[in-house]
């Protein structure tokens, strides 16, 4: 793929469904008793191993043109043994929710995915999930992928997650609906919460009191109709394309604005960014808004603490804005983006560092000198879909013409994403 620098860009557009929303219609539908229709899914690979998953587990699931996908629920205790491996592709979020939903299955099942879930670490969901009674086994003292789960009669537990992440966390309340007492979750930051959310919606009985979860079983869970609004972390990118290109304004309509998720809005804005966002509804229980952005000057910033979790997805893109900006973007705490699709930390310094950024690796993030001369360059996406589309929009402000080599990885949670970047290109 050749990407020519822009002069502007302008226009409007949407960007696909939200990717942990999408996994979790289709993971609680499949649990609820009943028809569950969403509207706006994710038609991204990740969220097609999700639906291959849980057709192994005998749930029928259709998937109609215009992004609708049905899901015919068995309720709690309606899935059937696979007998096959549970093939989870890139997806982390499939992988370990599944880990959480199998561990109180009446029946065994197998989880693999490709090579880069193989190296990401399961430990963080297993080891609570053993303290509820799971039997898991797998590869490096039972952390990575394949691993077998005998599923098994579980206890609620009480505990307190080492790191904010909101998959770890799903994986715990799917396994709290099939324990015997109360589970009670407390978080060390907020990590997005719409399992929460959606879960309450579908009936379950879940509270929320600042970082405590609590979770008890119900019966039954009762089919929605659930609509899923653009995905910020997609957004994120003409978020800042629309920002660091001169003359450009953009507005991306229907983007979910999950407060868990708005970290990027918040340090952009505070890096002088103009973002504007309107239209605010409510779908689901998840706000939902237009946002629209326009050529601003930024200035470096640092992002620390609670803030990493509600843009830990967004931190390769804030990196090309930080290059953009000028004066120097400090990113700490940030250790998590090690054990993401790549190791994200290093894959954008490598990456950023061929367009001529001043970036620099530390323990638990990067530093950015911004302002120097973006030159064009021969990236690499390490089949990492965030590092393919950070490449392009850094490629935009460079110089000369750019190549992406692995671009096919945008498919992962952003088809058309190539095709949408041209629509505003000009
Ligand atoms: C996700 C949670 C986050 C995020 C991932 C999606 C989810 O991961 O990075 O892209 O849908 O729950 P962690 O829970 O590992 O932080």
């Amino acid at each position: 793929m050749i990407i020519h620098p822009s002069k502007f860009l302008k226009g409007e557009i949407t960007v696909p469904g939200d990717k942990s929303i999408s996994h979790r219609a289709v993971i609680f539908g499949a649990i609820a008793n009943g028809l569950t229709e969403v509207d706006g899914f994710l038609m991204g690979e990740d969220c097609l191993s999700t639906i291959e998953c849980f057709r192994k587990l005998g749930i029928s699931i259709e998937v109609r043109p215009d992004n609708k996908v049905y899901v015919y629920g068995k309720g709690l205790y309606g899935l059937k043994a696979p007998d096959d491996i549970l093939y989870t592709g890139n997806s982390g979020t499939t992988t370990r929710l599944l880990l959480g939903l199998m561990a109180g299955q009446s029946f065994a099942s197998i989880i693999d995915g490709d090579a880069s879930i193989r190296k990401r670490p399961m430990k963080r969901v297993i080891t609570p999930l053993k303290r509820m009674g799971a039997d898991i086994s797998g590869q490096d003292h039972d952390n990575l992928a394949p691993l077998t789960v005998k599923g098994q009669l579980l206890q609620g537990i009480n505990y307190k997650l080492p790191i904010a992440s909101a998959q770890v966390k799903s994986a715990l309340l799917l396994a709290s609906l099939y324990a015997d007492g109360d589970t009670l979750l407390t978080e060390p930051e907020k990590s997005r919460d719409h399992s929460e959310l959606m879960l309450n919606c579908f009936g379950a009985n879940i509270r929320v009191n600042n970082l405590d979860i609590h979770s008890s079983p119900v019966s039954e869970l009762y089919p929605q109709h659930i609509t899923v609004p653009g995905d910020i972390s997609s957004a994120a990118y003409f978020i800042v394309a629309g920002l660091i290109v001169p003359n450009s304004e953009i507005t991306i309509k229907n983007v979910g604005i999950n407060p868990t998720r708005t970290g990027i809005i918040d340090v952009l804005t505070s890096m002088g960014g103009k973002i504007n966002v309107s239209n605010i509804r409510v779908l689901n229980n998840e706000p939902v808004a237009d946002i629209t952005v326009t050529s601003s000057s930024l200035t470096g910033t640092t992002i620390e603490g609670a803030i990493i979790p509600r843009l830990i997805d967004e931190i390769p893109v804030i990196a090309v804005a930080a290059a953009a900006a000028s004066g120097t973007t400090v990113i700490k705490d940030a250790q998590e983006l090690k054990v993401k699709e790549s190791n994200r930390i290093q894959t954008v310094v490598m990456e950023l560092s061929k367009a001529g950024v001043d970036i620099q690796e530390t323990d638990d993030g990067m530093i950015i000198k911004g302002g120097k001369p973006i030159t064009g360059a021969h990236f690499e996406s390490y089949n990492d879909h965030r590092i393919a589309m950070s490449t392009a929009i850094i490629a935009l402000m460079a110089g000369s013409n750019s190549t992406i080599n692995g671009i096919d990885a945008v498919n992962i949670s952003f088809p058309g994403f190539f095709e949408t970047l041209k629509s505003l290109h000009k």
